[in-house]
């Protein structure tokens, strides 16, 4: 008991937490008439659609009407154009879901001390955490940092930062308010990578997983705070899995695989028109994921030494693990050899919402104190530990280790 105290007194703990979702959905049938609109019938759209159906995803939210113009012109969004969509459509919703995490921290955005946003969707000068931090009205003294380049793991990757942020402070003896602010607008690929599978005629798979979605939670090092925890941040870890950086990428890429257009005398109108997002999801990774999950479990409960004798098993913890794919999901449920049941959540989030890179974890987490709780509540399973997990670039694995709140508990 004494050991949990020291774990505890890590003082970290998030007191609001949200996400949100745009209200139009790429479905099967949408990607079919954007497809017979631009491109030509061939087997490789027929597969793509049929992976589509075979997901296991029943919608999957996005900021565009299927008919949206800047889709449905004659040539992939720019980037330029990608960022303002980006602006118009997701700040809005990242704002939302900001505002909700703070409303529940029952704080304002005038206490907020720092921001730790995140996405892989947008690349711009200032980033588009200064116009979230303007709508809400933040102060201009708010220390703010953007992260870039963790794809998929970048909403753990976030809550690690503003960990450190607040501990930092706390040694300081200095209250702080760590807003953390994950938004991704996956759904302006959508041409990109279907001009790629026209061009290289590949399969790729990222046509039938990404969705939008913004998530925002307030991390409190508990000075000064009275608001009771959802979750406490009990630890974290961070690795990248050797030689696999390759395997999962997600880049502007004006040139694919056209090394001749340099060479072109439009050159400069051909690299407009091929601009776009290029994913790379390699055949490896549900086997990469599956091999990394046992051993940065044993590694995080060795680091959270409360953890060795009473919890020691998967079945002792709740799981969250970002719904990056039906084939990841399962991959790590074998790995930690626990039944569907206990990855609920993670399932759940990815039937009804797809993969929203950074932004999917937070769902997962919303809903294991929601819904979840109250159903694991009235079944007799209340579990207090939870481990969350998400993949990204690097191959980089985030772990961390939360503890649910009695109160949220008792609901
Ligand atoms: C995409 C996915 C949901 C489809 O699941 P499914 O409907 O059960 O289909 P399968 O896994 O059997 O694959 C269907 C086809 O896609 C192909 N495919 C699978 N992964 C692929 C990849 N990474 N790149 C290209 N093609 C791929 C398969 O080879 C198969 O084609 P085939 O019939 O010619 O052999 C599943 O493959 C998946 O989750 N993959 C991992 C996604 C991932 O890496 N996510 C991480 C993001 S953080």
């Amino acid at each position: 008991m004494a050991q949990l105290h020291v774990l505890d007194d890590l003082g970290l703990s998030i007191t609001g937490l949200a996400s949100k979702y745009p209200s139009h959905s790429i479905t099967t049938a949408s990607l079919e008439r954007i497809g017979a609109r631009h491109y030509p019938d061939s087997p490789l759209t027929k597969k793509l659609l049929a992976l589509n159906d075979s997901s296991g995803i029943l919608s999957r939210p996005s900021v565009h009407d299927p008919d949206d113009q800047l889709i449905n012109q004659d040539r992939a969004p720019s980037i330029s154009e990608v960022h303002q969509r980006f602006l118009e459509r997701g700040v809005p919703l990242a704002i939302e879901a900001a505002q909700s995490a703070i409303t529940e921290a029952q704080t304002s955005p005038s206490y907020i001390t720092h921001m730790v946003s995140v996405t892989c969707t947008d690349s711009a000068n200032p980033g588009y955490d200064h116009y979230v931090g303007r709508g809400l009205g933040v102060p201009n003294s708010v220390e703010k940092v953007l992260l870039h380049g963790v794809g998929c793991s970048g909403g753990l990757a976030a809550l690690r930062m503003a960990a450190n942020l607040a501990l930092g402070h706390a040694r300081r003896g200095k209250p702080a308010r760590v807003l953390v602010v994950a938004l991704e607008v996956n759904s302006t690929l959508v041409r990109s990578e279907m001009d790629s599978m026209s061009q290289l005629g590949e399969l790729r798979i990222g046509l039938a997983l990404f969705s939008d979605g913004a998530g925002a939670l307030v991390l409190s090092n508990s000075i000064d705070e009275s608001t009771r925890p959802v979750y406490s941040l009990l630890g974290w870890q961070h690795r990248i899995i050797p030689d696999t950086e390759d395997d999962l990428g997600f880049n502007v890429d004006p040139l694919g695989k056209d090394e001749n257009i340099l060479a072109h005398p439009n050159c400069a109108r051909k690299l407009n028109e091929m601009l776009g997002w290029k994913v790379v999801l390699s055949r490896r990774i549900p086997e990469l994921t599956k091999s990394a999950l046992q051993p940065m479990f044993s590694s995080l409960l060795e680091n959270t030494p409360c953890f060795s004798s009473q919890h020691a098993s998967a079945c002792d913890f709740d799981w969250a693990i970002h719904p990056g794919g039906a084939a990841v999901l399962a991959s790590i449920q074998e790995a930690l050899a626990i039944p569907g049941d206990e990855m609920r959540a993670s399932y759940d989030t990815y039937r009804e919402h797809g993969n929203s890179s950074s932004a999917a974890i937070f769902t997962v987490l919303d809903r294991l104190r929601s819904k979840e709780r109250i159903d694991d509540t009235q079944n007799g399973k209340r579990k207090v530990y939870t481990v969350a997990c998400a993949f990204g670039p690097g191959v980089a694995v985030e772990m961390c280790m939360l503890k649910r709140s009695d109160s949220h508990s008792e609901l």
